[in-house]
């Protein structure tokens, strides 16, 4: 590998959400829930649910060819694609190499990443350093994720919190001011236990002892909760200082999109105005790997992201994993 002194730009930004809309209020008649729960305990009101034919590269792929679109980037010309999920469309082939097939691009490397909910911060730190070190110019990261496949509609605890969703970035080398000025991606295995999703070589498959719920999320979300406000916060704030910023020089925070106490609490924890934290989670839910690149997406077509903004991206998931990334827009 060479050093090419060149940083990561973002160039263009595509979602794709399902038409589909599972509000509060119908899961008020599948479960024993109430929208006042839901919305008081999670922020959320409604969020988006795949059709049975859609996959993870399915829904991933016009979310991935609009980012091409709006970076001028012919799918061609990439030199690197990488999708965090952790709803795959199987084991492997990776989804990363069906989305290559999907948008007509060939030859150059495709992998995912699992990470569950910090899956697009762990891309965006990969695809960082795959461009400083020179090997890759034109990259494509996508996040897709299929939650409503992997919870149990029974389970009142986890099924009101998740929703589907797909979000794309082109990451260009740049030498220009705007660009990915640093980021951290961290974990600790010690606290797998907190929140898990089956449907690995731990499921029991075998026709005698099939368990239909073996391949559903089970979470501990009450200590999950403490964990990551805790982590989230850490990692902010380290990586402002260690890069010479205070809370003060951030423009906006793209939070991950789990609980709207969550957020609040994050953004007391490090001092930062609750108007600076980007929210988009009463719409969606928790779409997982895709929350972040999704809200860039949002805050930019909204004007929240102007040029020369210092933008704080953070994440927290199973894992345990979370990290931060610290962008000049
Ligand atoms: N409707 C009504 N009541 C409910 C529901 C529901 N949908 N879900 C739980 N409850 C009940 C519980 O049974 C409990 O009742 P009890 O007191 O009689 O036992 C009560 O509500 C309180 O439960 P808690 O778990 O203490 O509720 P809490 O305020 O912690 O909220 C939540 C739960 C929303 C899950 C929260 O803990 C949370 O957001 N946790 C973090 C989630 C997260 O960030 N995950 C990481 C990313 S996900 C990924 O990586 C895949």
């Amino acid at each position: 590998m060479t050093h090419s002194g060149k940083r990561s730009r973002i160039a263009g930004l595509g979602i794709n959400l399902p038409s589909k809309i599972l509000t509060n209020a119908q899961l008020e008649k599948m479960v024993d829930t109430s929208d006042e729960w839901i919305l008081t305990r999670t922020g959320i009101r409604e969020r988006r649910i795949a059709d049975d034919g859609e996959t993870a590269s399915t829904l991933a792929i016009p979310a991935a060819q609009e980012a091409l679109r709006r970076a001028g980037v012919a799918p061609e010309d990439l030199d690197l694609i990488v999708c965090a999920t952790s709803t795959p469309d199987m084991s492997f082939p990776s989804t990363a190499c069906h989305i290559q097939r999907g948008i007509g691009a060939k030859g150059c490397p495709a992998f995912d990443i699992l990470a569950a909910c910090s899956g697009f911060v762990y891309g965006l730190s990969v695809v960082d350093n795959f461009i400083r070190a020179g090997s890759a110019k034109n990259a494509l990261l996508v996040a897709s994720e299929i939650f409503s496949r992997i919870v149990d509609w029974e389970d009142r605890n986890t099924c009101v919190l998740f929703g589907d969703g797909a979000a794309a970035v082109v990451i260009k080398a740049t030498e220009s001011s705007s660009h990915v000025i640093d980021s951290r991606i961290r974990a600790d295995g010690s606290y797998a236990d907190l929140l898990t999703g089956g449907g690995g070589s731990a499921s029991i498959v075998s026709a005698k002892q099939f368990d239909p719920k073996s391949h559903f999320i089970k979470m501990k979300g009450n200590q999950t909760f403490k964990v990551a406000v805790t982590n989230m916060a850490e990692v902010c704030s380290s990586l402002l200082a260690d890069n010479g910023y205070t809370a003060n020089d951030v423009a906006l925070v793209i939070p991950h999109q789990a609980n709207i106490r969550i957020i609040h609490a994050v953004a007391k924890s490090l001092n930062i105005p609750e108007d600076k934290m980007y929210i988009n989670v009463h719409r969606y839910g928790n779409t997982s790997a895709a929350t972040v690149p999704i809200a860039m997406y949002e805050a930019q077509e909204e004007g929240r992201l102007k040029k020369g903004d210092l933008v704080l991206l953070v994440a927290f998931g199973g894992g345990l994993t979370w990290g931060s990334a610290l962008v000049r827009w």
